[in-house]
């Protein structure tokens, strides 16, 4: 797919099939984060990665879903929790640019997966104090998301679907209430 298309048809996936992801469309998911561009090339992110059903799970009820609301990620057969070293951050004008860093690098990572069929969902309802605690992470480290990667399930479950209607939307603001040209008309 082109990268029109990629970015346009990409959505949240909030079921999945059991199917593993092949080790070589894993690390070519993981490159394309490392690749990304980062404040004086800090490379701040850290990735997680977390493979197979039972571990997922196990995960899940040790992350302080808020809700539960999250818990649709135990069908995925494979969770990446993107985390940053804050040693590696850059502040200028008093913004913390690792968030930044780390989601630029997330989000290529998102879309390489799509361009391979993968689905994927940003998910930020988790409690981060549980979740560092249950992965005994550095102290220096914060955990910026996470999201299942998988094959998208054809039909949705009841559940994945009243998540969706309320959490994921197609709609999006139109260029004229985002965006404002200096020195030019507004087209
Ligand atoms: C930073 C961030 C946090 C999000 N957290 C959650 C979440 O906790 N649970 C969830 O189901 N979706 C979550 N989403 C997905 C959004 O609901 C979704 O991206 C948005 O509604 C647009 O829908 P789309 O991704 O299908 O285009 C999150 C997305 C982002 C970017």
């Amino acid at each position: 797919m082109d990268l029109k298309g990629l970015i346009a048809s990409r959505h949240s996936v909030r079921n999945f099939l059991p199917d593993p992801i092949p080790d070589a469309i894993l690390n070519e998911i993981l490159e394309a984060g490392r690749l990304a561009p980062s404040a004086q090339n800090k490379q701040p992110w850290r990735y997680i990665v977390v493979l197979g059903a039972d571990r997922i799970k196990k995960l899940a009820l040790n992350c302080g879903l808020i809700g539960l609301s999250n818990y649709f990620i135990r069908s995925a057969p494979c969770l990446i929790i993107a985390c940053a070293d804050t040693r590696k951050n850059v502040r200028i004008n008093k913004q913390d640019y690792y968030l930044v860093d780390t989601a630029i690098s997330f989000q290529q990572m998102v879309l390489t997966a799509w361009n391979h069929g993968l689905g994927t969902c940003w998910l930020a309802a988790f409690s981060e104090k549980k979740l560092r605690s249950y992965l005994k992470l550095p102290a220096s480290w914060r955990i910026v998301a996470m999201s299942p990667f998988g094959y998208p399930a054809e039909s949705k479950s009841l559940y994945a679907k009243a998540l969706s209607s309320f959490a994921g939307s197609a709609d999006r603001l139109p260029l004229r209430e985002i965006v404002t040209y200096l020195n030019k008309e507004k087209s």
